[in-house]
């Protein structure tokens, strides 16, 4: 491969062999840099000169011995879950998030629990001195654990101390960033140091048995800035997110060759660290109140956990030409679709109105079933009613106006039971009898919640208890 400069972009890690202001790759403008010496896409072969020949190696069949991974479990039990049940010896995280959302402050809990535990754990840190850490860990209490720690950015410097002594079961390198190799020549922070740093953390990770956890920062639009590229070297790609102006975080994993990728971690933000949250539907649904018009209860899933949540919305007639749509914690794409779905099949006329909706908490949704409960919101808010406050709902709307069934719905429904919701409104389970009560398209929903207008209290009687109301049928009592 040519050897010189080469220009690669610090965005995708697209590699020119010159200028340019835009890269073809990503589209990003400004993002193309000279970096000198042989880029490491030519890989560690290139460090291994005059080995011309291969080396013969056996080939094996997919039957046979399976090593299950063996795993820590760190002790924090929200951080284990999305790790796939603790962290499996040689495999590499990559946690990024935004500045200050709490990363350091996780790692510093996770790696003091594991030390505690009897394990060799050393966390490096490349953004703060040794005193900014002790700091950090004499507020969360956690002076006496046996972490080891250094300022460190070389990786060289850094892996040779690790391979000294035992091996240690974690290390924490805080951030990849700053982290930079002597085998690349360009200036720390750039992507080819970022990956370079990356692939010998990783190869030491992989030959010493040790799980590395990588931070990496994020970018204004949300990547874990520069390098993408290491993302597709990691084993677990996991996110730290959060609104700064609530105290709920939530760990997300992304991508997870040795567990799940739709396990979320729920921790709140305290005076003395990030403490977990074991029921986080109590810490979401905290402080609502259940009689204002405009807010549901959506009764969601984050992988095979339940979560129940306040969906809040506000219809208002607007004074613009084009009314204003603003959403947050949810798909805006998702919003039009069931505000065009309400007006088209539900007669529900929103054309002159301003929407907002909001997730409240700060939380961000991303399952479809959340449709039913924005419907409903909306057209609470629109008619003033508020809804039954011991509803839930959940349900996909289709084009069609069709409510689609969803996944888990007895898991659901167990979680609004045992928060005090009497009555779920949603899509009869897949396979269930076509007479089941329940809710067949979004025109039901909208009938019940007209209906119960003017008098909400109304709504608090049993349900199918009234007769000459067949919409009834729509509302599902499961108590
Ligand atoms: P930090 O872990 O340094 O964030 P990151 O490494 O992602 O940049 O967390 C910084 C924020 O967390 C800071 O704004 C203060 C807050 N914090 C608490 O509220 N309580 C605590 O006990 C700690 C240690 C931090
Ligand atoms: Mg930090």
């Amino acid at each position: 491969m040519a050897k010189g400069p080469s220009f690669v972009c610090q965005s995708c890690g697209a590699v020119y062999n010159r200028w340019r202001g835009k890269c073809e790759a990503c589209g990003g403008w400004n993002t193309v840099v000279e970096e000198a010496g042989s880029h490491p896409l030519a890989g560690p072969a290139s460090t291994r000169p005059g080995r011309a020949r291969g080396r013969v190696f056996p080939l094996e069949g997919l039957a046979g011995d399976i090593k299950d991974a063996p795993r820590t479990r760190t002790g924090n039990a929200e951080f284990d879950r999305v790790a796939g049940g603790g962290l499996v010896p040689g495999s590499v995280l990559l946690l990024g998030g935004d500045p200050g959302i709490g990363k350091s402050t996780l790692l510093i809990q996770v790696s003091a629990a594991l030390a505690r535990a009897g394990h060799r754990v050393a966390y490096i840190s490349g953004e703060e001195a040794v005193a900014q850490v002790r700091l950090r860990a004499e507020r969360l209490g956690l002076s006496s654990a046996p972490v080891e720690l250094a300022a460190e950015t070389n990786v060289e410097d850094i892996v040779a101390t690790l391979s000294a002594g035992a091996t240690p079961r974690l290390a924490v390198i805080d951030s990849i960033q700053t982290m930079w190799t002597e085998t690349v020549e360009s200036a720390p922070g750039t992507v080819s140091q970022v990956r370079g740093a990356a692939q010998a953390l990783i190869r030491f990770a992989k030959s010493r048995g040790t799980a590395v956890i990588l931070v990496g920062h994020v970018t204004k639009d949300g990547q874990i800035a520069g390098p993408r590229v290491v993302e597709h070297m990691v084993d677990c790609v996991a996110s730290f997110e959060g609104d700064p102006g609530h105290h709920f975080r939530i760990l997300r994993a992304a991508k997870n060759r040795f567990g799940p990728t739709d396990e979320i971690g729920v921790f709140e933000m305290t005076d003395h660290g990030l403490a977990e949250v074991p029921n986080p539907s109590e810490l979401f649904l905290a402080g609502r109140d259940g009689a204002t018009p405009g807010t549901a209860v959506f009764a969601g899933m984050e992988g095979t956990r339940p979560l129940l949540v306040e969906v809040q919305a506000l219809v208002a007639p607007s004074p613009l030409a084009t009314p204003r749509r603003a959403v947050v914690g949810w798909d805006p794409a998702r919003l039009s679709m069931v505000l065009a779905v309400l007006e088209a099949h539900a007669g529900v006329r929103l054309g002159q109105h301003d929407v907002y909706l909001n997730v409240a908490g700060g939380l961000r949704i991303q399952e479809p079933a959340a449709d039913l409960a924005a419907a409903a919101a909306l057209v609470s808010s629109l008619t003033g009613a508020p809804l039954p406050a011991e509803n839930v709902y959940f349900g996909e709307i289709g084009l069609s106006g069709a409510v689609r069934p969803v996944t888990q719905i007895p898991a659901r429904i167990k979680e609004a039971q045992k928060l005090g919701f009497a009555r779920a409104v949603g899509p009869s389970p897949p396979g269930e009898a076509a007479g089941a009560p329940a809710l067949s398209h979004v025109t039901d929903l909208v009938t019940v919640i007209a209906s119960a207008g003017g008098a909400p209290g109304r709504a608090r009687s049993p349900a199918g208890g009234r007769p000459g109301r067949p919409r009834d049928r729509s509302e599902p009592d499961y108590a």
